[in-house]
């Protein structure tokens, strides 16, 4: 099959000329809906009186015939075509001749057409990676459920610094990752305009009807300006860049569970089908799937800052350049979709050592902002109390007794040696600053380790997450709707 766009050019591209230019590759994952979008455009073209009952009804039949070849694995395409919208319509004009087959791409260019298909797969992409998200906020919930009162330290700089619970330190991940989620589903929203119909940049002399297409095709509206509908890639930046922060937030999560599944922390144990083994040292379990997440979270920050190079400096318009978008692209939707899954699978098999984590609190000085603000309660402002609960410490330390043994009298002898002020200090004060429970239910502040608090937020975000789903529904509801609206246009228009 010659090329359909060269008769201006006396000559072919040579075969490795061909292979670097054609992007037929990385086109394959948009082939149906490449079909589905020219479907669209052609019954638009001829309800709009543009293209003839029976020049539509050819390309329909062939366009469906080729959908299925496709599906049926029989399709070739080489680097001859330098893309599948040059395939598919050379195949359909194979079919049917150039008379009808001629007729499909009237009104479009594919500057708009590769721009509503990779809409439609980002759309699709878009979903299941926020489906996915929803996924591993559940089973994260769950988790957080059964270990709101189970002690643990809080650290910060690495060192111990308050006390916590487990469950509270996963609800912590909850709502970063609803906050991902927040941010796909702003970001859909704003994939969700329809260019096609924008032609190669300024529009067409067709009287086409762009909203039609919307509305086959399953988006909410059009992407008004000809020149921004084809020019622009934002929101494929912007859809690697939601995803980049998300990848960000599961590795560092990440980073927590291989700490902690080290012999050192043994806080959690990864599942053996989570888990890998050494070459060499036969009692290795490696938390690799772990390490890998945190791995791959390099690829999608790659992925977007591909991105954003590619079209920094372009000029405004459409330029070949703009054709290896995809390829960064697809790969940041794949990874971070892998990513979370595999998160969410190793969450769910955990187990987690609640003995170990509390071990770790005894002895621990983490109550220490506790003793002070008991403290600061009495005659002391809060920077004297803070002075006096850091010698109370380092007196304890030097004398190797723990806040378990602490005395009134170690804090009133303080006090009064730093500030000269004799305060009142309650003889319960050890089981006040050493007690892991006491200690947590003696927490005040909205938001904080009390397992009432976490208790609140456990419901709370199962609400959300409830919401969530439903708006998913909603959106995908929207896209079976629309391929339904093709299927009978299709229907409609071949009977
Ligand atoms: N293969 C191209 C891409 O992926 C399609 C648009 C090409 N347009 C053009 N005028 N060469 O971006």
């Amino acid at each position: 099959m010659s090329s359909l766009f060269r008769t201006k050019l006396d000559k072919k591209f040579d075969d490795r000329t061909a292979r670097f230019h054609t992007s037929v590759v990385e086109d394959l994952r948009m082939f149906e809906e490449d079909i589905d979008g020219t479907l669209a455009h052609d019954i638009m073209l001829h309800e709009q009186g543009i293209l003839e009952k029976e020049d539509l009804v050819k390309i329909l039949g062939a366009l469906q015939e080729i959908k299925q070849e496709w599906r049926d694995g029989k399709l070739e395409i080489g680097a001859e075509y330098e893309d599948v919208h040059e395939y598919i319509e050379a195949r359909v004009i194979e079919k049917i001749g150039v008379e009808a087959g001629g007729m499909m791409h009237a009104g479009r260019s594919r500057n708009d057409q590769v721009l509503v298909d990779m809409k439609m797969v980002s759309k699709k992409e878009l979903i299941e990676i926020a489906e996915n998200i929803l996924n591993l906020v559940q089973v994260i919930c769950d988790v957080a459920d059964t270990h709101i009162e189970d002690p643990m330290v809080l650290y910060t700089h690495g060192q111990h610094a308050q006390i916590g619970t487990f469950g509270h330190y996963l609800l912590a991940y909850v709502d970063q990752f609803l906050r991902d989620y927040q941010r796909i589903k702003q970001c859909y929203d704003r994939v969700n305009y329809n260019p096609l119909g924008a032609a190669a940049i300024g529009g067409t002399t067709l009287r086409i009807s762009r909203m039609r297409t919307s509305e086959l095709l399953g988006f909410d509206n059009i992407q008004e300006n000809s020149v921004d509908a084809t020019s622009s890639r934002d929101w494929a930046v912007e859809s690697a860049s939601v995803l980049s922060i998300l990848m960000g937030n599961i590795s560092r999560f990440a980073t927590d569970i291989v700490m902690w599944s080290g012999k050192e922390f043994n806080y959690v144990n990864l599942s053996d089908e989570y888990s890998s083994s050494s070459s060499i040292m036969p009692q290795k379990k490696n938390p690799s799937t772990i390490e890998l997440i945190r791995g791959k979270s390099a690829e999608v920050y790659g992925a977007l800052q591909e991105l954003m190079t590619m079209v920094k400096g372009l000029p405004t318009g459409y330029f070949q350049d703009l054709q290896q978008t995809k390829i960064p692209l697809w790969r940041a939707f794949d990874t971070t979709k892998t990513s979370v899954e595999v998160l969410t699978g190793a969450i769910k098999t955990m187990t987690v050592n609640t003995d170990t984590m509390l071990a770790q609190t005894k002895g621990s000085f983490i109550y220490a902002v506790q003793l002070a603000e008991v403290l600061a309660e009495s005659e002391l402002s809060f920077r004297e109390a803070y002075k006096v609960t850091a010698q109370v410490v380092n007196n304890l330390i030097a004398d190797d007794r723990t806040l378990e043994q602490l005395t009134a009298e170690d804090v009133t002898a303080v006090a009064k040696e730093l500030f000269g002020k004799d305060i009142k200090v309650s003889s319960g004060i050890a089981a006040k600053v050493s007690d892991p429970i006491e200690a947590l239910n003696n927490l005040r502040s909205p938001g904080s380790p009390h397992p009432a608090e976490a208790a609140m937020q456990v419901e709370n975000r199962k609400e959300l997450r409830e919401r969530y789903w439903k708006e998913l529904d909603f959106m995908k509801i929207k896209l079976v709707i629309a391929a339904d609206n093709l299927k009978n246009a299709i229907q409609t228009h071949t009977a």
